[in-house]
């Protein structure tokens, strides 16, 4: 499958996409992720993006768009990609149109995770990540504890906060989805490509996109 994730922080976007990908191997492509390895790894571009990130405001489009452009270029982008967090302005938007008509390749479907306001912000204080830069799994103290305190379940990497999870941060992050990111919602509804869907069970929002594959696969068989 060949989707983009949408969704205000904390909706689900890489939960979601971890369950997507088991379902046939498309590969996650989540721009937080890249761009936290970055960072950790000490590189030009983790160092150009780290105070964006801390701040919770977005990293400028031209370095969001190199990245990208290197990333959707390799071999297992054939075979089905999940992007989550990207894109997030509609100048992204428009220039990851332009580089998917260059790839000769086209999305399925946009899906938006659409989650209550009260629900996203309980998401986020109660969030706990895996610090290994090639994990990043993603665990709740609440719903989704790992085995053992503090320690990944996949890797043993250790389970902490991120740092822009302080209030102030997510604040910032939310009020920048609003204005930059959630018109991209109208964007793709205009091109008829939106799923809207309730984020709020992750098993109900994997089987509606499953859903809508197999009704697309129907259509194009007729
Ligand atoms: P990014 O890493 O993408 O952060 P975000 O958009 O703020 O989204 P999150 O990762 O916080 O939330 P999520 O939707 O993935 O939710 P999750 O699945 O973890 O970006 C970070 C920063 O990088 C940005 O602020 C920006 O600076 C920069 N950046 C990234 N992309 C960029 C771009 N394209 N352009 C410019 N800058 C960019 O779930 C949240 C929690 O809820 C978890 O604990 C999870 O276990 C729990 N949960 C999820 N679903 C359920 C459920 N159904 N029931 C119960 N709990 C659930
Ligand atoms: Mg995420």
């Amino acid at each position: 499958m060949k989707l983009i994730l949408l969704g205000a922080p904390g909706a689900g976007k890489g939960t979601i996409a971890k369950l997507l990908s088991e379902v046939d191997g498309s590969v996650q492509i989540s721009t937080g992720d890249i761009l936290r390895g970055e960072v950790e790894a000490g590189s030009e571009l983790g160092a150009r993006a780290r105070g964006y990130m801390q701040r919770g405001e977005l990293v400028p489009d031209e370095l969001i768009m190199e990245m990208m452009e290197g990333r959707l270029r390799r071999p297992d982008c054939a075979a089905g990609f999940l992007l989550d967090g990207f894109p997030r302005t509609i100048p992204q938007a428009e220039a990851l149109a332009q580089l998917l008509q260059k790839l000769g390749i086209a999305l399925d479907m946009v899906v938006n995770l659409e989650a209550p306001r009260e629900v996203i912000l309980e998401r986020l204080t109660t969030r706990r990540t895996c610090e290994n830069p090639d994990c990043q799994a993603i665990y709740n103290i609440r719903s989704k504890p790992p085995r053992v305190e503090g320690v990944c379940d996949r890797c043993g990497g250790a389970v902490v906060q991120r740092a822009d999870e302080s209030e102030e941060a997510i604040t910032q992050r939310l009020e920048t989805y609003m204005e930059k990111t959630a018109p991209l919602a109208d964007y793709y509804l205009k091109q008829g490509l939106l799923l809207r869907v309730d984020a709020t069970s992750s098993e109900k929002a994997v089987a509606a996109v499953r859903e809508r594959l197999r009704s697309l696969l129907e259509r194009s068989k007729q």
